[in-house]
């Protein structure tokens, strides 16, 4: 399993953990001490902030996506020894995609290296489903990945980091997660390995889920809801009301489709929405079947006329 994922990813190795919650507490304290900094989006994922607690290193949280930001803390930490940039590829909330190629530009600048947590992009973003990095032409220019075996994977468990080697095997030796907890039972594994082959096998997978991606987003647009983020199979429908976002999920729930209304403190005051997933086990027909029942709720609840 860990050599493919290193493969998939054309990292030199892996370490593979029971969940990515697990590799997120348990990589920054290996790698960075007190004379060491971390510049974090402030809209990482809870595990990456729960990680970055664990560590002694100067924590210093730049506005969410923003270069300016970001250099100006570079600029900040210019006395640290080793400087990690640490950003979600997708932030999964709104399903934006991190300007990966102006944080590696950056990293670059000031000599600083770069992590990202791929559990939104994994499988499905890129021409061959290899992820965010991918998608911008940044794999060789990003140091560190992390990511799950749960979500585009399938397997609903499992995490790793893939990066340089010499990292690999100090994980190994001293990541608390990988050393005091259990292993990955064996059946996800295979099932994973499964997943794994399937993409190395072709992208036809990966390839599909744009146009499904797009399918959906248009339509759902077209008729007059609003849906954030870009391209990303990640499909808010912002709705604003958390009590609307809950009663539509429900009535979408009596029409068969099965989405999710997310509120505070999930996601900001006022921006409550229900977050579609495309899966590349959707056809065309089960996209416009969903996009009907939003009509009728959308209707039914005044969001759209
Ligand atoms: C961005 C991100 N990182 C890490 C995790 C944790 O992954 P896992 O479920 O494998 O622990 C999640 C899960 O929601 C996530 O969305």
């Amino acid at each position: 399993m860990e050599q493919k994922l290193a493969e998939f990813h054309e990292r030199e190795d892996c370490i593979l953990y029971a969940s990515c919650f697990d590799a997120n507490a348990g990589l920054f304290e290996v790698l960075l001490s007190p004379e060491d900094a971390v510049l974090s989006d402030e809209l990482n994922h809870a595990s990456i902030i729960d990680g970055i607690r664990l560590c002694r290193a100067k924590r210093l949280r730049y506005k969410h996506m923003d270069l300016k930001d970001l250099e100006s803390k570079l600029q900040e930490s210019q006395s640290s020894r080793m400087r990690l940039i640490v950003t979600d590829g997708v932030f999964s909330m709104d399903g934006d995609v991190a300007p990966l190629r102006g944080i590696c530009d950056l990293a670059e600048q000031y000599g600083a290296m770069v992590f990202i947590d791929e559990c939104h992009a994994t499988g499905f973003l890129g021409p061959r489903g290899r992820g965010t990095d991918e998608l911008l032409g940044v794999m060789d220019r990003v140091h560190i990945v992390n990511s799950t075996l749960g979500k585009a994977l399938g397997g609903a468990a499992g995490g790793y980091t893939v990066g340089p080697k010499p990292l690999i095997d100090l994980l190994r030796q001293r990541s608390r997660p990988y050393l005091f907890s259990n292993a990955l039972p064996p059946p996800v594994v295979g099932s994973a390995i499964s997943a794994v082959e399937m993409l190395l096998a072709s992208n036809e997978i990966a390839q599909s889920m744009t146009a499904k991606t797009m399918r959906f987003r248009n339509k759902m647009t077209q008729v007059g809801f609003t849906i954030a983020g870009t391209s990303h199979p990640i499909c808010p429908v912002m709705l604003g009301d958390a009590r609307l976002a809950s009663v539509m999920a429900d009535d979408m729930l009596k029409l068969g489709i099965y989405v999710i209304g997310f509120s505070y403190p999930v996601v900001p005051k006022g921006k409550a929405r229900i977050r579609v997933q495309i899966s590349a086990a959707h056809t065309e027909e089960d996209i416009d079947r969903c996009v009907d029942a939003f009509i009728q709720t959308g209707r039914k609840h005044g969001v759209i006329s």
